[in-house]
């Protein structure tokens, strides 16, 4: 009986296992994400996965999709109230505060994994555990902060082989222009025919109606009055010069005025990045400016902008790229005699960098030729009878099939 039949559990709804067959794809991410965040200048925090609940209902606004319905949350032994974390973002400025990290005259610019937790309907693309890379800038107002965070997203999927990003922008102003704006939005929906979510969101916060899925609603917001047309200068100025820099860097992006993201802490630059071969959940990044998170949460003023990559769709953008290649090495021992030299054969090549496999228990040549096959090696070492008479291994290259002799005597006593 296969041990599959045998299992009596099954993962959590949402909640994914990364195999080892997928492993390579995540570590390739990894590794090239920490090289553009070198390039760039930026350090890594590793933030904690969960958060005192305050953190996130105040972080990311009451009236959010995440903080309404999907946040993991519970009552933990001592009686606080923990949230794991939905996103990074607020957790991460929680602990630049606490630490102070950014200050000492220079803005703090930092990435962090980990997974997120949402508890949202799983379908192809979205799940309630998922991972994110969450680069972020502290400390910095002006438009070149957010300029170079594109340019370290570009900089990122250009080092993954995944060409262009497909960049909509819009801004959605700050506390000067936005009272006014949103004013303008509410008498334009009041008149209109809403869902009845929408209704409620009109007073707490009507600008969750732009972002609702609901057909008729989105009719409704097609025509209404939009952020753009409503900034004040400060943030005009911001937004022109945050596209003059995209522009100088030769990165395409799309003004999109009806974008508003769905999370309450951002300020004038919101931005999405969307693939068309991802299907209904194309946002594989989202980000844009929060002004005002630090002073939400009990800090003082440290504007901040940033973004988030999420991995599972950038996994599935790159999984029909080559996989990745097998061991160096398949020692394939034939014979009981050639177990002790190709253990010892074994620790020596590995001692000198290369990557082996080996079955310990003798096999026929023909299934283990199989099996150094199907793990992708490069080459076989054969260790059967013959060959230990020989004191020396045949050596087959896979690709061409070329054979060698390889000396054994420093593994036969
Ligand atoms: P977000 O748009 O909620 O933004 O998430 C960012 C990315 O995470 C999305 O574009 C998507 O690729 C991925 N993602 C979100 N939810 C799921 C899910 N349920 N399953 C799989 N992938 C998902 C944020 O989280 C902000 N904290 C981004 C940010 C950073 N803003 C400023 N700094």
């Amino acid at each position: 009986m296969g041990c599959a039949s045998m299992a009596k559990f099954a993962a959590i709804r949402g909640f994914k296992d990364i195999r080892p067959a997928q492993a390579p794809l995540w570590r390739r991410l990894e590794t090239a994400a920490r090289d553009v965040a070198r390039r760039y200048d930026f350090e890594e925090l590793r933030a904690p996965m969960a958060e005192r609940t305050e953190v996130f209902a105040r972080g990311l606004g009451e009236a959010t999709d995440i903080v309404e319905k999907e946040m993991y949350t519970f009552t933990d032994k001592g009686g606080e109230r923990l949230t794991l974390r939905p996103e990074a973002t607020a957790g991460m400025m929680r602990a630049v505060l606490e630490h102070n990290l950014a200050e000492g005259g220079r803005p703090a610019r930092l990435f962090c994994f980990g997974p997120m937790f949402r508890y949202e309907r799983p379908q192809k693309g979205r799940l309630r555990q998922f991972h994110q890379l969450d680069v972020e800038i502290y400390g910095d107002p002006g438009p070149g902060a957010d300029a170079e965070l594109l340019a370290w997203l570009a900089a990122f999927f250009r080092e993954l082989g995944l060409g262009e990003l497909s960049i909509s922008l819009n801004s959605l102003g700050c506390p000067a222009c936005r009272p006014g704006f949103r004013a303008r939005l509410v008498e334009f929906l009041t008149t209109r025919a809403l869902c009845p979510d929408c209704d409620r969101r009109l007073t707490l916060n009507p600008l969750r109606v732009m972002d609702c899925k609901n057909e008729a609603c989105q009719e409704q917001v097609r025509e209404a009055p939009r952020t753009l047309d409503h900034l004040c200068p400060d943030c005009y100025g911001h937004f022109e010069t945050l596209k003059t820099l995209l522009t100088a860097l030769g990165l395409d992006f799309k003004v999109e005025p009806l974008l508003v993201r769905g999370l309450d802490y951002y300020t004038r630059t919101a931005f999405e990045v969307l693939s068309g071969a991802l299907g209904a959940q194309n946002a594989v990044a989202g980000g844009g400016r929060y002004d005002g998170l630090a002073r939400e949460l009990g800090g003082g003023d440290l504007p901040a902008v940033g973004f988030a990559v999420g991995l599972e769709r950038l996994v599935m953008l790159l999984s029909d790229q080559a996989a990745e290649p097998g061991p160096d090495c398949y020692l394939a021992v034939l014979h009981p005699a050639a177990l002790v030299p190709a253990f010892k054969l074994a620790e020596d090549l590995r001692g000198q960098g290369l990557r082996v496999a080996a079955d310990w228990e003798p096999g026929s040549l023909k299934s283990r030729l199989k099996r150094a096959d199907k793990l992708g090696a490069a080459r076989v070492f054969m260790l059967g009878e013959d060959e230990m008479a020989r004191g020396q291994a045949t050596v087959r290259d896979l690709a061409s099939h070329e054979q060698t002799s390889f000396d054994l005597s420093p593994y036969l006593t």
